[in-house]
């Protein structure tokens, strides 16, 4: 196969796999795969200019940062829709009856039929196609006159950037770019993990990621787009009704919702409406409510609009998802991991038809941008499924006192929030690795939010391998306080082993034997065992081969940490905070007092030797960030020798600022110089 024919079927292989991912919902390949693909199609446009399509999936993505959006008029102006605020059936009754009131029908007249959607919650935007090539994408704005974000809709993967079959000449469709919330929770945990903010939820994140300048950054958000209606048209003759539109436009490629359906009055508008509801929690996006729209477009055209709105359309809501109330006190809860989450504790207040007493704040960052306080009156929010959340604060009713130093000027009754700096539930030193946005309990073994996950990671098979201590078991051990950290376990008895629920004494006895057996263990199973943040398997067993005893790895600065294969920043840090905490090391002593051993040295014996094994350095002079310490552990955990002079033996003299007469004696015995950099360079790599 040349490079045009491979350039086209990965092409048509790559708008395939965005359609079944989309459209379908349906992927019939990993996203590695996929990526692969993407990457070898770009590799080919990239040699050979000429092979690019201006459809190619690849224009999606890039392009460059903008200053500002261009305007762009509609030339077909995008109307807003009527709301009935009666969320019952009645709201569907009233508007049938307007309708039919408009249309001088009289009471014996057919039902009127109606196309019932979705009222997706995102932003409203507006694609323009001419000749079934997507040529511009505009927002709403103010109806008239919205911005052009062509860039950024052409990242929305399942924005056709060609329609299929025989396109008009021009064909505006309009419709909305929205997110769905398993997309949403997906992106921002990667976010957090990058050290970016989250989005902090569907409506504001569709509509902040449209609107972004740089559509690199647009490009990773997970915008989808439903069709619902048409602007300017040129060059094709439209169907007779709404749903024969929306089939039509689906024809065409674009995405249309699922969940339509033609109704004949006002008693299958309101079961739609019913229907719909039920299925809110279900339905992997947010909708606030339903949309009707009278069906023919000829009555449409007789209905005409009053101001901005069409009176052949209406929006019936679903009770309100948000509500205001006051927030009582500001609560830490601390999560299966450690993670520590601020919640807003609120005088119990119905939205959306449940009563809400909590929302979260999500984490430190979020409720300081929120500044929600203690007294203050919030706007809480409840969508689908989700946790309620805490949307902003309604700063004009935060409670006030008299200043301290000047009786006459006020300030906010109450303190920003802060998180505590030690653990509520157990009091571990809380800490934030850098960049995340999520503060962590270092008190790991210790602390009982993250007891029962510890207990069971210690036990299990690949860690201490405690047969038969499973989730009951530890959710029974911990309930009754009688086994508070992985320690405890060694002191149960047999007896106290047979008194838990459905527990024979053979049962017990077996458990007691496989506790007692743990204790002959590995140095690399003990450490992975300890649960530490970051440090899984594979590196539990390069610190036990590059420290060969606990003592030392407890001693361990981040240093010594980074010289260890696999070991960057974030995991040294993780150590580090671990051993830092006095609950955990109080928890390892008593974990070696009860028995707890292994072969010393022996992870360190039979294991490579480190990337300095054998070699002899010397230090002198100031260095640029190492002390003197901190370099010999550097070069020590790496298997090097520092040694206080030089001789021929010397096999590096590492040097830093005003470096005496070591340097000259290297200059004599012909050692090799190097600086701390160089340093760092030789314990990664030897
Ligand atoms: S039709 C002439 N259909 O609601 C009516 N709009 O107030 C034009 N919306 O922000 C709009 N779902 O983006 C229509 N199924 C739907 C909709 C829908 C959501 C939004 C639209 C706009 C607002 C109109």
């Amino acid at each position: 196969m040349n490079f045009t024919e491979r350039a086209r079927k990965l092409r048509a292989d790559i708008v395939e796999h965005d359609r079944r991912y989309y459209v379908l919902d349906d992927p019939s390949i990993v996203d590695a795969e996929y990526d692969r693909l993407f990457r070898e199609l770009q590799a080919i446009e990239a040699e050979h200019p000429e092979l690019a399509t201006p459809d190619s999936p690849t224009k999606r993505v890039g392009g460059q940062p903008l200053s500002q959006f261009a305007q762009v008029r509609h030339e077909v102006p995008m109307l807003s829709i009527q709301t009935e605020t009666d969320t019952g059936p009645s709201g569907a009754a009233q508007f049938d009856a307007r309708v039919r009131r408009e249309l001088e029908l009289p009471a014996d007249a057919a039902p009127v039929e109606y196309s019932a959607e979705l009222k997706f919650d995102g932003l409203a935007v507006s694609l323009r196609y001419e000749n079934g090539v997507f040529a511009r994408g505009a927002t709403r704005g103010d109806g008239l006159t919205g911005e052009d974000v062509t860039q950024n809709l052409k990242t929305v993967r399942d924005i056709p950037l060609l329609l299929t079959g025989d396109a008009p000449p021009v064909l505006e469709v309009r419709g909305e770019a929205y997110l769905r919330r398993d997309d949403l929770a997906r992106y921002n945990e990667k976010a957090l993990a990058r050290g970016e903010k989250p989005l902090v939820n569907p409506r504001n994140g569709a509509a902040g990621s449209i609107r972004q300048l740089d559509p690199g950054v647009a490009a990773r958000r997970p915008l989808r787009f439903f069709a619902y209606g048409i602007g300017a048209v040129e060059g094709w003759t439209l169907p007779t009704t709404h749903g024969g539109l929306l089939e039509a436009l689906a024809a065409f490629g674009l995405p249309v919702c699922e969940h339509r359906a033609v109704a004949r009055g006002a008693g299958e508008l309101a079961a739609f409406h019913d229907r719909m509801g039920e299925m809110r929690a279900s339905i992997p996006f947010d909708f606030d409510g339903v949309v009707y729209k009278v069906n023919s477009l000829a009555l449409q055209e007789r209905l005409g609009f009053r101001t901005r709105e069409p009176r052949w359309a209406v929006a019936h809501k679903y009770p309100a998802e948000e509500a205001r109330t006051v927030v009582v006190a500001i609560d830490v809860q601390v999560g299966r991991t450690g993670a520590l989450t601020p919640v807003a504790k609120l005088q119990p207040v119905f939205v959306g038809g449940v009563q809400v007493t909590n929302a979260t704040l999500h984490n430190e960052d979020e409720a300081r941008r929120k500044d929600v306080r203690v007294g203050d009156t919030v706007i809480v929010r409840r969508a689908g499924d989700v946790i309620p959340e805490v949307v902003a604060v309604a700063l004009e009713a935060r409670p006030m006192k008299p200043s301290a130093r000047d009786m006459f000027i006020e300030e906010p009754a109450h303190p920003p929030f802060a998180l505590p700096e030690t653990c509520p539930q157990c009091g571990s030193r809380v800490v934030r690795e850098e960049g995340e946005a999520v503060a962590r309990c270092s008190g790991g073994l210790v602390c009982p939010a993250q007891v029962k996950g510890a207990l069971l990671h210690f036990a299990s098979r690949r860690a201490m391998d405690i047969e038969g201590l499973g989730e009951k078991l530890v959710e029974q051990l911990t309930a009754s306080g009688r086994v508070k950290t992985p320690a405890d376990l060694y002191d149960l008895s047999v007896p106290e082993l047979a008194a838990l629920e459905r527990m024979g004494d053979k049962s017990a006895e077996n458990l007691a034997a496989a506790i007692a057996r743990s204790r002959e263990t590995t140095l690399d199973r003990f450490i992975f065992a300890l649960g530490i943040r970051n440090v899984g398997e594979s590196t539990a067993k390069a610190l036990a081969r590059r420290f060969g005893k606990l003592d030392a790895l407890m001693a361990a600065d981040a240093v010594a940490l980074e010289a260890v294969p696999d070991v960057g920043p974030v995991v040294a840090e993780s150590i580090v905070d671990f051993f830092a905490e006095a609950h955990n090391r109080e928890v390892v002593e008593r974990l070696i007092k009860a028995g707890a051993h292994w072969p010393e040295g022996e992870g360190r014996a039979e294991a490579a030797p480190g990337p300095l094994a054998g070699r002899v350095l010397v230090l002198t002079g100031t260095l640029p960030a190492l002390s003197r310490d901190a370099a010999r552990a550097l070069i020590e955990a790496a298997g090097g020798k520092v040694s206080g002079s030089v001789s021929k033996k010397t096999d590096y003299v590492v040097a830093g600022e005003e470096a005496g007469t070591k340097l000259d004696k290297a200059r004599e015995w012909k050692v090799r110089v190097i600086d701390e950099a160089a340093l760092r360079e030789l314990v990664k790599k030897g």
